[in-house]
């Protein structure tokens, strides 16, 4: 089975002070996203270095997940530190991602330049911060969604196939 992490990365929402409505949001796109049946993976987590670094690494060597989003802590605030964490795990950073995302979402909201979100890759495994709003996540997965199935080959993870009526995936025609 197919198996993507998603870390929901809020103080409150690991505290059970607000619902944990982003990885809800992360879960229900992709789900909409792919007709390849996948395992969410689902963790919600405090805004600490360690703890992100520990999951992410869980996620991709333990549970084998081929793609990892996080949600949220992507800011600039002291305790914002989802990017560092990333970047610490990761063997190679994919600049692209985030790149795309902040160009694209700062034609919806001026404020986008304020998220340091960045995508690598560990093993198998693909990682992408998005930010913590549900209308971020959504405005920021769909910028990069196609690309993703196809970096997921070039790892060796697993096949996957999208609704193109809903989000129409991208794979380089075969020489
Ligand atoms: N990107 C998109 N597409 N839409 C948004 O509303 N919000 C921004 C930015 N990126 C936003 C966005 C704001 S206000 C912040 S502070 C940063 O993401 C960081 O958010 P985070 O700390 O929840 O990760």
């Amino acid at each position: 089975m197919v198996k993507i992490g998603v870390i929901n990365v809020s103080d409150r929402a690991s505290q059970g002070i607000y619902e944990d409505i982003p990885g809800k949001e992360a879960v229900r796109l992709i789900r909409d996203y792919l007709v390849t049946e996948f395992e969410p993976v689902y963790r919600v987590i405090p805004d600490e270095q360690d703890q992100l670094e520990e999951t992410m690494k869980f996620l991709a060597d333990e549970v084998g997940c081929c793609l990892v989003v996080t949600t949220g802590g992507t800011g600039p605030a002291v305790r914002d530190v989802t990017p560092e964490a990333t970047e610490a795990v990761c063997e190679k950073m994919l600049p692209g991602f985030g790149e795309a995302m902040r160009a694209e979402s700062l034609k919806i909201v001026p404020t986008a330049i304020l998220s340091r979100q960045v995508a690598g890759t560990r093993g198998k495994c693909l990682i992408i911060n998005l930010p913590g709003k549900p209308k971020a996540i959504e405005e920021c997965l769909q910028i990069v969604f196609p690309a993703i199935p196809y970096c997921i080959d070039l790892l060796g993870g697993p096949h996957l196939e999208s609704d193109p009526k809903v989000m129409k995936i991208f794979r380089p025609k075969q020489k």
